[in-house]
């Protein structure tokens, strides 16, 4: 079997026709977007055109992407921009279960610049509360930024609800859409979000290259200084390879979304109903229903984690795990933490997320080998017999 790879939300495979569609970049119109003679400008052309594909998925205007390196750079961005504009407001309202491109800053920055930051909490299933959100808004604060679908999870959050919420209380409002652009319709022409952050490498597009869009009159700072690239809001040569692709990636996302998620869907389904029926002492993490069609993340009880991806690795199965073994603790995910996912199961907890390259076949050979796995797994697992828990330290978190 050739390697099965279920571990979209960490990276996606190029698509072909988004690899045909850079490759000329490389090595025939290498030329900078910003010099004055024609072969530099002909790219110029084509960035423009990448612009309006990038536009059109999330329906705004093309003017109003900028083109960044990463969804984290994306990110940190946004919340700088915020509080740099807004001298006076020192508040900052986030979620518990956000990436850490955003909740590492978010600490950064409540412990070394002095802001104050509200991180909200979730229900079991990853929900948030809102009449929580509308309690924790101030009159200093800068910026709420929710993601708008989890990494881990695939939870979908109520967005446009939020962006309302946001608006009424005139608090900028940003979004991490890293995992939902191209899973998700998106319509920024209706959805009062005033920046939202996105990456090429989720949606079949290259590493290295993202967007930030920030809203037609929203005040902005940028965060990279230097040359006049993007209308001086991000300086540095673009990186035109990968803008290119990142607009082909977008127009393929736009035309086949629908299709593609049901696909996914089904495929997807099949995995997990395949998988919690013949494995005892397994749950389903998240909002069941209301996710990203591709992504489902199973705990599986009193096993780790860890062995099971490395049992998965010989098969030629790629997925992630909920925990993240640090200085010899297994450490559960803080998405799961915040969830109040208990200890046992936490820490059993898999990842999968598929794409439109992912077959039915490959779904039956793990759901005819994984179940084999788990149960062999745990006969060798001291803490498994008497489901007692693991011996490792627990987080102090
Ligand atoms: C929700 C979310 N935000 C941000 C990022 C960071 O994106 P990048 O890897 O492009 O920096 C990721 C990547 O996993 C993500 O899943």
């Amino acid at each position: 079997m050739n390697t099965i790879y279920m571990d979209n939300n960490a990276t996606t495979q190029v698509d072909p026709a988004v690899y045909d569609e850079m490759k000329p970049f490389f090595t025939e119109l290498y030329g900078n977007p910003s010099s004055m003679h024609r072969f530099g400008g002909q790219v110029g052309a084509h960035l423009k055109q990448a612009r309006e594909r990038v536009a059109a998925l999330i329906n705004c205007e093309p003017d109003e992407i900028i083109f960044t390196s990463c969804g984290s750079e994306s990110d940190n961005t946004a919340i700088r921009s915020a509080l740099n504009a807004l001298p006076g407001k020192r508040h900052i309202i986030t979620t518990r279960v956000e990436h850490p491109a955003i909740l590492s800053l978010c600490k950064f920055l409540e412990k070394k610049e002095g802001y104050d930051v509200t991180y909200l909490g979730t229900d079991e299933h990853g929900r948030l509360d809102l009449e929580e959100l509308k309690k924790s808004i101030r009159k200093d604060t800068a910026i709420i930024s929710i993601m708008w679908a989890n990494n881990e999870t695939g939870n979908i959050y109520p967005i446009e609800e939020i962006a309302r919420i946001a608006k009424d209380n005139d608090v900028i409002f940003h979004t991490d859409a890293v995992q939902a652009v191209g899973k998700v319709p998106i319509d920024l022409e209706k959805t009062p979000i005033d920046m939202l952050s996105l990456s090429g490498h989720k949606l079949h597009a290259p590493k290295g290259v993202g967007a930030l869009f920030v809203r037609k009159r929203l005040p902005f700072r940028p965060f990279l200084i230097g040359g006049h690239q993007e209308r001086s809001r991000r300086a540095g040569t673009e990186n035109t390879t990968g803008i290119i692709a990142l607009g082909k990636a977008c127009q393929l996302a736009l035309d086949h979304m629908e299709e593609e998620n049901t696909l996914v869907k089904t495929l997807r389904d099949k995995l997990e109903t395949g998988l919690l029926e013949r494995v005892p002492d397994s749950i389903l993490n998240g909002d069941k229903d209301n996710r990203l069609p591709n992504t489902s993340n199973i705990s599986f009880g009193y096993v780790e984690g860890e062995a099971i991806l490395l049992m998965m690795d010989q098969l030629n199965i790629c997925a992630s795990s909920g925990s993240a073994c640090t200085s010899g603790s297994l450490e559960p995910s803080h998405v799961l933490r915040a969830m109040g996912v208990p200890f046992t199961f936490a820490h059993g907890s898999i990842r999968f997320s598929l794409s439109r390259f992912n077959t039915e076949q490959e779904v039956d050979f793990i759901v005819k080998n994984l179940p084999g796995i788990i149960d062999n797994l745990r006969k060798l697992s001291p803490f498994s017999a008497e489901k007692q828990g693991l011996t490792c330290a627990k987080s102090s978190e």
